[in-house]
Protein backbone atom coordinates (compact mmCIF):
# COMPACT_ATOMS: atom_id res chain seq x y z
CA UNK A 1 0.00 0.00 0.00
CA UNK A 2 2.04 3.07 -1.21
CA UNK A 3 0.55 6.72 -1.02
CA UNK A 4 1.40 9.19 -2.98
CA UNK A 5 0.55 12.53 -2.27
CA UNK A 6 0.20 15.65 -5.47
CA UNK A 7 0.85 19.15 -4.35
CA UNK A 8 1.80 22.37 -6.68
CA UNK A 9 -1.70 22.08 -7.68
CA UNK A 10 -2.98 25.33 -8.83
CA UNK A 11 -6.51 24.49 -9.61
CA UNK A 12 -8.33 21.39 -8.88
CA UNK A 13 -11.76 20.54 -10.47
CA UNK A 14 -13.17 17.80 -8.28
CA UNK A 15 -17.08 18.03 -8.54
CA UNK A 16 -16.97 17.62 -4.99
CA UNK A 17 -20.09 20.09 -3.90
CA UNK A 18 -18.93 20.61 -0.57
CA UNK A 19 -16.06 22.88 -1.89
CA UNK A 20 -18.45 24.74 -4.02
CA UNK A 21 -16.21 25.18 -7.34
CA UNK A 22 -12.27 24.49 -8.12
CA UNK A 23 -10.23 24.25 -5.08
CA UNK A 24 -6.93 26.37 -5.10
CA UNK A 25 -3.32 26.17 -4.19
CA UNK A 26 -4.64 22.36 -3.57
CA UNK A 27 -3.23 18.82 -3.12
CA UNK A 28 -4.67 15.53 -3.62
CA UNK A 29 -3.75 11.73 -1.86
CA UNK A 30 -3.97 8.53 -3.79
CA UNK A 31 -3.95 5.28 -2.50
CA UNK A 32 -4.15 1.39 -4.23
CA UNK A 33 -5.19 3.80 -7.54
CA UNK A 34 -8.25 5.43 -5.47
CA UNK A 35 -8.39 9.49 -4.11
CA UNK A 36 -8.07 9.18 -0.34
CA UNK A 37 -7.34 12.36 0.38
CA UNK A 38 -8.34 16.49 -1.47
CA UNK A 39 -7.72 19.56 0.52
CA UNK A 40 -5.47 23.01 0.49
CA UNK A 41 -2.23 22.18 0.17
CA UNK A 42 -1.23 23.65 3.49
CA UNK A 43 -3.28 20.31 5.43
CA UNK A 44 -1.85 17.86 3.47
CA UNK A 45 -1.28 14.46 4.88
CA UNK A 46 2.27 12.73 5.31
CA UNK A 47 2.64 10.22 2.12
CA UNK A 48 5.09 7.64 0.89
CA UNK A 49 5.48 9.54 -2.60
CA UNK A 50 5.50 13.06 -2.94
CA UNK A 51 5.31 14.79 -6.35
CA UNK A 52 4.80 18.25 -7.52
CA UNK A 53 2.49 19.77 -10.32
CA UNK A 54 4.38 23.44 -9.86
CA UNK A 55 1.07 25.40 -10.16
CA UNK A 56 -1.09 23.03 -12.88
CA UNK A 57 -3.94 23.37 -13.19
CA UNK A 58 -6.00 19.63 -12.68
CA UNK A 59 -9.60 18.18 -13.37
CA UNK A 60 -11.28 14.93 -13.71
CA UNK A 61 -9.45 12.57 -16.54
CA UNK A 62 -11.78 12.47 -19.15
CA UNK A 63 -14.36 10.09 -19.84
CA UNK A 64 -14.41 9.60 -23.63
CA UNK A 65 -17.73 7.44 -23.73
CA UNK A 66 -18.26 6.75 -27.26
CA UNK A 67 -15.22 5.68 -29.75
CA UNK A 68 -15.13 3.72 -32.77
CA UNK A 69 -11.27 2.89 -31.97
CA UNK A 70 -11.01 -0.32 -33.82
CA UNK A 71 -10.74 -0.35 -37.54
CA UNK A 72 -8.34 -0.07 -40.35
CA UNK A 73 -8.34 1.97 -43.37
CA UNK A 74 -8.56 6.04 -44.09
CA UNK A 75 -11.46 8.16 -45.39
CA UNK A 76 -9.77 11.35 -45.43
CA UNK A 77 -10.83 11.43 -49.47
CA UNK A 78 -14.60 11.01 -48.49
CA UNK A 79 -13.77 13.65 -45.60
CA UNK A 80 -12.44 16.47 -48.37
CA UNK A 81 -15.44 15.36 -50.62
CA UNK A 82 -17.95 16.38 -47.85
CA UNK A 83 -16.04 19.92 -47.24
CA UNK A 84 -16.46 20.18 -50.72
CA UNK A 85 -20.70 19.89 -50.21
CA UNK A 86 -21.23 15.95 -50.07
CA UNK A 87 -23.72 15.04 -47.22
CA UNK A 88 -23.08 12.28 -44.89
CA UNK A 89 -25.21 9.59 -45.24
CA UNK A 90 -23.29 6.25 -43.43
CA UNK A 91 -22.67 4.83 -46.72
CA UNK A 92 -18.75 5.13 -46.70
CA UNK A 93 -19.07 2.67 -43.25
CA UNK A 94 -18.72 0.39 -45.97
CA UNK A 95 -15.31 1.28 -46.76
CA UNK A 96 -14.26 0.39 -43.29
CA UNK A 97 -15.74 -2.57 -42.62
CA UNK A 98 -14.10 -4.45 -45.88
CA UNK A 99 -10.58 -2.48 -44.77
CA UNK A 100 -11.56 -4.08 -41.07
CA UNK A 101 -12.40 -7.56 -42.43
CA UNK A 102 -8.97 -7.76 -44.36
CA UNK A 103 -6.74 -6.66 -41.31
CA UNK A 104 -5.44 -9.24 -39.28
CA UNK A 105 -5.40 -8.60 -35.28
CA UNK A 106 -1.74 -7.36 -34.92
CA UNK A 107 -2.54 -4.49 -37.04
CA UNK A 108 -5.97 -3.78 -35.65
CA UNK A 109 -4.20 -4.01 -32.00
CA UNK A 110 -1.54 -1.88 -33.14
CA UNK A 111 -3.46 0.96 -34.55
CA UNK A 112 -5.93 0.73 -31.49
CA UNK A 113 -2.70 1.09 -29.15
CA UNK A 114 -1.88 4.12 -31.23
CA UNK A 115 -4.98 5.31 -30.72
CA UNK A 116 -5.67 4.63 -27.14
CA UNK A 117 -2.60 6.33 -26.28
CA UNK A 118 -2.95 9.38 -28.38
CA UNK A 119 -6.29 9.79 -25.92
CA UNK A 120 -4.75 9.53 -22.93
CA UNK A 121 -2.23 11.77 -24.11
CA UNK A 122 -4.97 14.64 -24.09
CA UNK A 123 -6.25 13.83 -20.63
CA UNK A 124 -8.67 10.82 -21.13
CA UNK A 125 -8.45 8.24 -18.75
CA UNK A 126 -11.76 6.20 -19.62
CA UNK A 127 -12.68 5.01 -22.97
CA UNK A 128 -15.74 3.07 -24.47
CA UNK A 129 -14.82 1.18 -27.65
CA UNK A 130 -17.50 0.12 -29.95
CA UNK A 131 -17.76 -2.68 -32.42
CA UNK A 132 -19.54 -1.84 -35.56
CA UNK A 133 -16.98 -2.25 -38.60
CA UNK A 134 -17.22 -5.83 -38.92
CA UNK A 135 -20.55 -6.61 -39.49
CA UNK A 136 -20.24 -10.55 -39.84
CA UNK A 137 -20.09 -13.13 -36.84
CA UNK A 138 -16.42 -13.52 -36.57
CA UNK A 139 -15.09 -9.96 -37.32
CA UNK A 140 -17.83 -8.21 -34.45
CA UNK A 141 -16.50 -10.97 -31.85
CA UNK A 142 -12.75 -10.07 -33.11
CA UNK A 143 -13.26 -6.23 -32.88
CA UNK A 144 -14.67 -6.74 -29.17
CA UNK A 145 -11.95 -9.10 -27.80
CA UNK A 146 -9.77 -6.49 -29.20
CA UNK A 147 -11.42 -3.29 -27.62
CA UNK A 148 -11.93 -5.73 -24.04
CA UNK A 149 -7.84 -5.66 -24.04
CA UNK A 150 -7.90 -2.24 -23.70
CA UNK A 151 -11.17 -1.26 -21.76
CA UNK A 152 -13.98 -2.48 -19.62
CA UNK A 153 -16.25 -0.18 -21.48
CA UNK A 154 -16.76 -2.44 -24.68
CA UNK A 155 -20.08 -2.01 -26.62
CA UNK A 156 -21.43 -4.28 -29.35
CA UNK A 157 -23.00 -2.25 -32.51
CA UNK A 158 -23.90 -5.58 -34.88
CA UNK A 159 -26.74 -2.70 -35.72
CA UNK A 160 -24.41 -0.66 -37.24
CA UNK A 161 -25.80 -0.40 -40.40
CA UNK A 162 -27.03 -3.47 -42.77
CA UNK A 163 -23.50 -4.34 -44.85
CA UNK A 164 -23.71 -3.98 -48.68
CA UNK A 165 -25.18 -7.19 -50.66
CA UNK A 166 -26.78 -7.83 -47.00
CA UNK A 167 -30.93 -8.83 -47.36
CA UNK A 168 -32.22 -6.31 -44.32
CA UNK A 169 -34.30 -9.10 -42.55
CA UNK A 170 -31.56 -11.79 -42.67
CA UNK A 171 -29.29 -9.39 -41.67
CA UNK A 172 -31.40 -8.48 -38.64
CA UNK A 173 -32.30 -11.61 -37.98
CA UNK A 174 -27.97 -12.44 -37.51
CA UNK A 175 -27.71 -9.58 -35.42
CA UNK A 176 -29.92 -10.92 -32.50
CA UNK A 177 -29.18 -14.13 -33.11
CA UNK A 178 -26.12 -15.50 -33.13
CA UNK A 179 -24.57 -12.49 -33.56
CA UNK A 180 -25.24 -11.04 -30.63
CA UNK A 181 -24.74 -14.45 -28.72
CA UNK A 182 -21.11 -14.86 -30.08
CA UNK A 183 -20.11 -11.21 -29.00
CA UNK A 184 -22.53 -10.61 -25.42
CA UNK A 185 -19.48 -12.38 -23.91
CA UNK A 186 -17.31 -9.62 -24.17
CA UNK A 187 -19.70 -6.33 -24.02
CA UNK A 188 -21.41 -4.58 -21.59
CA UNK A 189 -23.58 -2.78 -23.72
CA UNK A 190 -25.03 -2.79 -26.88
CA UNK A 191 -25.76 -0.29 -29.54
CA UNK A 192 -27.97 0.83 -32.81
CA UNK A 193 -27.49 3.06 -35.32
CA UNK A 194 -31.51 4.37 -35.25
CA UNK A 195 -31.58 7.28 -38.10
CA UNK A 196 -34.34 6.39 -40.50
CA UNK A 197 -33.22 8.75 -42.59
CA UNK A 198 -29.74 6.87 -43.55
CA UNK A 199 -30.82 4.37 -46.10
CA UNK A 200 -27.85 1.87 -44.06
CA UNK A 201 -29.36 2.56 -40.47
CA UNK A 202 -32.59 1.27 -38.42
CA UNK A 203 -36.09 2.57 -38.10
CA UNK A 204 -37.37 2.79 -34.80
CA UNK A 205 -38.83 -1.15 -35.15
CA UNK A 206 -35.87 -2.53 -36.20
CA UNK A 207 -33.86 -0.35 -33.67
CA UNK A 208 -36.20 -1.63 -30.91
CA UNK A 209 -35.58 -5.25 -31.92
CA UNK A 210 -32.43 -5.51 -31.43
CA UNK A 211 -32.34 -2.99 -28.42
CA UNK A 212 -34.54 -5.83 -26.94
CA UNK A 213 -32.76 -8.89 -27.75
CA UNK A 214 -29.46 -7.18 -26.49
CA UNK A 215 -31.30 -6.43 -23.44
CA UNK A 216 -33.04 -9.75 -22.54
CA UNK A 217 -28.88 -11.21 -23.52
CA UNK A 218 -27.99 -9.39 -20.00
CA UNK A 219 -26.37 -6.26 -21.88
CA UNK A 220 -27.04 -2.50 -21.37
CA UNK A 221 -27.99 -0.20 -23.42
CA UNK A 222 -26.77 2.95 -25.43
CA UNK A 223 -28.37 4.50 -29.23
CA UNK A 224 -27.23 6.47 -31.62
CA UNK A 225 -29.91 8.88 -32.26
CA UNK A 226 -31.34 11.51 -33.68
CA UNK A 227 -28.20 12.60 -36.09
CA UNK A 228 -29.04 13.13 -39.46
CA UNK A 229 -32.78 14.12 -38.68
CA UNK A 230 -35.09 14.53 -36.81
CA UNK A 231 -36.09 11.27 -35.56
CA UNK A 232 -37.54 7.98 -33.35
CA UNK A 233 -34.38 7.10 -31.37
CA UNK A 234 -34.45 9.32 -28.31
CA UNK A 235 -37.75 8.59 -27.29
CA UNK A 236 -36.99 5.06 -28.09
CA UNK A 237 -33.75 5.96 -25.81
CA UNK A 238 -35.81 6.50 -23.16
CA UNK A 239 -38.75 4.64 -23.26
CA UNK A 240 -36.15 1.42 -22.83
CA UNK A 241 -34.29 3.14 -20.34
CA UNK A 242 -30.69 3.25 -22.23
CA UNK A 243 -28.12 4.88 -20.58
CA UNK A 244 -27.10 7.02 -22.82
CA UNK A 245 -28.94 8.69 -26.53
CA UNK A 246 -25.50 9.97 -28.60
CA UNK A 247 -25.95 12.62 -31.13
CA UNK A 248 -29.12 14.50 -30.77
CA UNK A 249 -28.14 16.60 -33.50
CA UNK A 250 -32.07 17.07 -34.11
CA UNK A 251 -34.10 17.55 -31.34
CA UNK A 252 -37.78 18.12 -30.91
CA UNK A 253 -39.02 19.72 -27.99
CA UNK A 254 -40.69 16.38 -27.09
CA UNK A 255 -37.16 14.69 -27.13
CA UNK A 256 -35.92 17.39 -24.72
CA UNK A 257 -38.94 16.50 -22.17
CA UNK A 258 -38.18 13.13 -22.73
CA UNK A 259 -34.74 13.46 -21.59
CA UNK A 260 -35.51 15.79 -18.92
CA UNK A 261 -37.59 13.58 -17.44
CA UNK A 262 -35.76 10.21 -17.68
CA UNK A 263 -31.81 9.01 -16.92
CA UNK A 264 -30.76 9.08 -19.78
CA UNK A 265 -27.77 11.49 -20.91
CA UNK A 266 -27.29 13.03 -23.90
CA UNK A 267 -24.12 12.65 -25.13
CA UNK A 268 -23.44 15.50 -27.46
CA UNK A 269 -20.41 15.17 -30.15
CA UNK A 270 -19.30 18.23 -31.30
CA UNK A 271 -16.67 17.05 -33.67
CA UNK A 272 -19.35 14.79 -35.32
CA UNK A 273 -21.16 18.25 -36.34
CA UNK A 274 -17.63 19.69 -36.99
CA UNK A 275 -16.55 17.01 -39.44
CA UNK A 276 -19.96 16.41 -41.41
CA UNK A 277 -20.64 20.44 -41.82
CA UNK A 278 -23.91 19.75 -39.46
CA UNK A 279 -25.51 22.41 -37.57
CA UNK A 280 -24.96 21.76 -33.99
CA UNK A 281 -26.79 21.31 -31.51
CA UNK A 282 -28.03 23.77 -28.36
CA UNK A 283 -26.85 22.55 -25.27
CA UNK A 284 -28.86 24.96 -23.37
CA UNK A 285 -31.77 23.93 -24.43
CA UNK A 286 -31.36 20.54 -23.00
CA UNK A 287 -29.43 22.10 -19.42
CA UNK A 288 -31.94 24.53 -18.94
CA UNK A 289 -34.88 22.01 -19.60
CA UNK A 290 -32.92 19.73 -16.61
CA UNK A 291 -31.66 16.67 -19.00
CA UNK A 292 -28.15 15.74 -17.97
CA UNK A 293 -25.43 16.13 -21.13
CA UNK A 294 -22.29 14.47 -21.68
CA UNK A 295 -19.54 15.19 -24.25
CA UNK A 296 -18.09 13.03 -26.33
CA UNK A 297 -15.57 12.69 -29.11
CA UNK A 298 -16.92 9.65 -31.00
CA UNK A 299 -13.88 8.89 -32.89
CA UNK A 300 -14.00 7.00 -35.81
CA UNK A 301 -12.92 7.16 -39.59
CA UNK A 302 -15.82 9.01 -40.89
CA UNK A 303 -17.79 11.35 -39.16
CA UNK A 304 -15.10 12.51 -36.50
CA UNK A 305 -11.32 11.34 -36.43
CA UNK A 306 -10.00 13.38 -33.48
CA UNK A 307 -9.10 11.48 -30.00
CA UNK A 308 -9.41 15.40 -28.41
CA UNK A 309 -11.72 15.90 -25.37
CA UNK A 310 -10.21 19.13 -25.05
CA UNK A 311 -11.20 20.40 -29.01
CA UNK A 312 -14.82 18.50 -27.62
CA UNK A 313 -14.95 21.16 -24.50
CA UNK A 314 -14.01 23.56 -26.77
CA UNK A 315 -16.37 23.42 -29.88
CA UNK A 316 -19.27 22.92 -27.67
CA UNK A 317 -18.15 25.92 -25.88
CA UNK A 318 -18.61 27.77 -28.99
CA UNK A 319 -20.95 26.34 -30.53
CA UNK A 320 -23.65 24.85 -28.36
CA UNK A 321 -23.72 27.31 -25.96
CA UNK A 322 -22.37 25.50 -23.21
CA UNK A 323 -20.45 27.46 -20.64
CA UNK A 324 -16.89 26.42 -20.24
CA UNK A 325 -17.52 25.20 -16.80
CA UNK A 326 -20.34 23.22 -18.44
CA UNK A 327 -18.39 21.81 -20.77
CA UNK A 328 -15.70 20.24 -18.56
CA UNK A 329 -18.42 19.14 -16.44
CA UNK A 330 -20.39 17.25 -19.52
CA UNK A 331 -16.88 16.00 -20.58
CA UNK A 332 -15.73 14.02 -17.56
CA UNK A 333 -18.73 13.69 -15.10
CA UNK A 334 -20.93 13.94 -17.71
CA UNK A 335 -19.34 10.86 -19.54
CA UNK A 336 -18.96 8.76 -16.00
CA UNK A 337 -23.17 9.22 -16.11
CA UNK A 338 -23.09 8.38 -19.47
CA UNK A 339 -21.40 5.17 -18.65
CA UNK A 340 -22.82 4.76 -15.36
CA UNK A 341 -19.84 4.85 -13.41
CA UNK A 342 -19.56 6.10 -10.07
CA UNK A 343 -16.24 6.09 -10.01
CA UNK A 344 -14.42 7.93 -12.67
CA UNK A 345 -15.45 11.60 -13.62
CA UNK A 346 -14.95 13.56 -10.30
CA UNK A 347 -12.23 13.60 -7.81
CA UNK A 348 -14.17 13.04 -4.77
CA UNK A 349 -12.67 10.63 -2.15
CA UNK A 350 -13.33 7.16 -3.31
CA UNK A 351 -12.81 8.00 -7.01
CA UNK A 352 -10.41 6.59 -9.05
CA UNK A 353 -7.38 8.86 -8.61
CA UNK A 354 -7.53 9.30 -12.82
CA UNK A 355 -6.09 13.22 -13.97
CA UNK A 356 -5.90 15.03 -16.62
CA UNK A 357 -3.24 17.76 -15.62
CA UNK A 358 -2.99 20.83 -17.16
CA UNK A 359 -0.04 23.08 -18.70
CA UNK A 360 -2.53 26.03 -17.35
CA UNK A 361 -3.19 27.85 -14.64
CA UNK A 362 -6.94 27.16 -15.00
CA UNK A 363 -9.45 24.86 -16.60
CA UNK A 364 -10.91 27.54 -18.66
CA UNK A 365 -7.71 27.81 -20.80
CA UNK A 366 -9.28 24.22 -22.08
CA UNK A 367 -11.69 26.17 -24.36
CA UNK A 368 -9.65 29.07 -24.77
CA UNK A 369 -6.88 27.37 -25.78
CA UNK A 370 -8.24 25.57 -28.56
CA UNK A 371 -5.93 23.12 -30.52
CA UNK A 372 -3.23 23.60 -27.88
CA UNK A 373 -2.36 19.80 -26.17
CA UNK A 374 -2.26 21.41 -22.85
CA UNK A 375 -3.91 18.57 -21.22
CA UNK A 376 -2.58 14.97 -20.39
CA UNK A 377 -3.79 11.90 -18.49
CA UNK A 378 -2.07 10.83 -15.27
CA UNK A 379 -3.56 7.91 -13.05
CA UNK A 380 -1.71 7.43 -9.76
O1 LIG B 1 -21.26 7.76 -34.74
N1 LIG B 1 -23.58 7.32 -37.07
C1 LIG B 1 -23.11 6.25 -37.08
N2 LIG B 1 -21.86 5.85 -36.85
C2 LIG B 1 -20.71 6.67 -36.71
C3 LIG B 1 -20.02 6.97 -37.99
C4 LIG B 1 -19.49 5.77 -38.65
C5 LIG B 1 -18.74 6.03 -39.93
O2 LIG B 1 -19.12 6.88 -40.75
O3 LIG B 1 -17.75 5.31 -40.12
C6 LIG B 1 -21.03 7.90 -35.91
O4 LIG B 1 -21.07 9.03 -36.43
FE1 LIG C 1 -20.70 6.80 -33.10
Amino acid sequence: MTSHLVTGIGELTTHDDRFGGPLLGAALVAQDGLVVWVGSAQDAPAADRRSDLAGAAVVPGFVDSHTHLVFAGDRSAEFEARMAGTTYTGGGIATTVAATRAASDAELRASLARLVAESRSQGTTTLEIKSGYGLDVETEERLLRLAREVTAETTFLGAHVVPAGADRGEYLALVTGPMLAACAPHARWADVFCDPASPYAFDAGESRAVLLAAQAAGLELRVHGNQLAPGPGVKLAVELGAASVDHCTYLADSDVAALAGSDTVATLLPGVEFSTRSPSPNARRLLDAGAEVALATDCNPGTCFSTSMPLMIALAVREMGMTVAEAVRAATLGGAHALRREDVGHLRVGARADLAVLDAPTYRHLAYRPGVPIARGLSL
